[in-house]
């Protein structure tokens, strides 16, 4: 093991573990526990001589409508109130795993490996579900943690480069919004699109230890850990009238991106050099995203729009984003629901469905 925290949590404590051949781990001592995982995983799960329900990893495998197929096939399987259920997979079948073990018999224990970079550094801790209803995403969800999250770097070994990219943009978000230091020492990780070279394990802690702050200040949304949802109004827009073309990560680097240029058109016109590099970090990223720039000019003004003033962190008289400042601080932003603020956002949407957005240099 070369790593293990706590996180302290009003619903309760649980431990993160960074080691490595800890899928194996999982398999052992297995009586009462019952396997969900990615598709991806199935046949190296066909040892463990318990039920798998495999899930391909999809936004539509995570719809509220497809939450009942696996609480079905949890009771054909035999899960009692003392099955422990183990996870295996990225962002979709946290969510799944999260939201089926907190209703099934009124919530059961599970525990959660995650295989994707984004899992790795981000979503794993935190507690959070996020399931879609009909074209909403992410609108429905609790706060349920894991008993236990085992994370082996090495799994990202099979990831394709989007997901690397994907990780990555995450974790660059999650350190700059703690602060200098920790994206000071982000980059001293010299994180690169294909993680060679990078020591995983030290950027995953790195990146775990600051969102840990965040939600242990603020469990449950309200105030600090709103922050992180920089570059998130604006990326699930682009996820949705992409039509999941692009992958979470991906969206929200172009968020983020979209986020300062929104800044920059509400009159924020200088970046400090801290901003600026991340900029500049999320752009060199992307940039290994083949025909990404296709992909945002292939949506419309008007569907981005569209989905963006639907997002669930509006209110009934605003439309809240995560902005940023002259001073390069993140900030939560309620701008009224004008035609103004109205015509600065559309206008945000317009400059990244444009050729040249992803490759100008701040
Ligand atoms: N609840 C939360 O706190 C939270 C936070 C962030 C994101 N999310 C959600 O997570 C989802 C995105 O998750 P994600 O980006 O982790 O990926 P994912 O679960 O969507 O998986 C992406 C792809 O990678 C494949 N894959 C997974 N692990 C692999 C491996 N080790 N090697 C090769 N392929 C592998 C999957 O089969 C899939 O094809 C989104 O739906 C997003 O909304 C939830």
């Amino acid at each position: 093991m070369f790593v293990s925290f706590d996180i302290h949590s009003e619903i309760k404590p649980y431990q993160v573990k960074i080691g490595k051949n800890l899928l194996e781990t999982t398999f052992k001592g297995v009586d009462d526990s019952i396997f969900l995982c990615d598709s991806f995983f199935a046949s190296r799960l066909a040892p463990v001589g318990r039920p798998v329900i495999a899930v391909d990893a999809t936004e539509y495998a995570k719809s509220l409508d497809r939450m009942s197929e696996v609480i079905i096939r949890l009771r054909e399987s035999g899960a009692t109130r003392n099955t422990n259920l183990v996870a295996i997979g990225g962002g979709v079948i946290q969510d799944v795993a999260t939201f089926c073990a907190s209703i099934y018999m009124r919530g059961i224990s599970w525990k959660y490996l995650p295989t994707t970079l984004l899992g790795m550094v981000d979503s794993c801790i935190g507690g959070k579900s996020a399931v879609n209803v009909g074209p909403y995403k992410n609108i429905v969800g609790n706060f349920y943690p894991p008993d236990e999250i085992l994370i082996d770097p090495d799994l990202c070994g099979t990831l394709p480069i989007e997901q690397k990219v994907a990780g990555l943009c995450e974790a660059a978000k999650i350190c700059y919004a703690r602060g200098e230091d920790a994206f000071a020492r982000y980059l001293a990780l010299h994180p690169s699109a294909d993680l060679e070279n990078i020591d995983l394990s030290q950027l995953i802690e790195l990146s775990l230890r600051s969102k840990k702050w965040f939600i242990e200040v603020d469990e449950f949304d309200r105030n600090e850990r709103l922050l992180l949802n920089f570059g998130h109004t604006f990326g699930h827009a682009i996820e949705g009238a992409a039509k999941f073309a692009v992958s979470h990560g991906v969206a929200v680097g172009v968020g983020m991106l979209a986020a300062m240029h929104y800044a920059r058109l509400a009159g924020n016109q200088a970046f400090p050099q801290t901003a600026i590099t991340l900029a500049t970090h999320i752009r060199g990223l992307l940039a290994h995203i083949d025909g990404l720039g296709a992909v945002l000019a292939g949506t419309t003004e008007q569907d981005l729009f569209d989905r963006f003033a639907a997002d669930k962190k509006h209110t009934a008289t605003a439309y809240t984003i995560v902005g940023i400042d002259q001073a390069g601080r993140l900030q939560r932003l309620a701008l009224p629901r004008s035609p103004e603020s109205e015509n600065i956002i559309k206008e945000t949407f317009r400059a990244l469905r444009h050729p040249g957005f992803l490759s100008v240099a701040e």
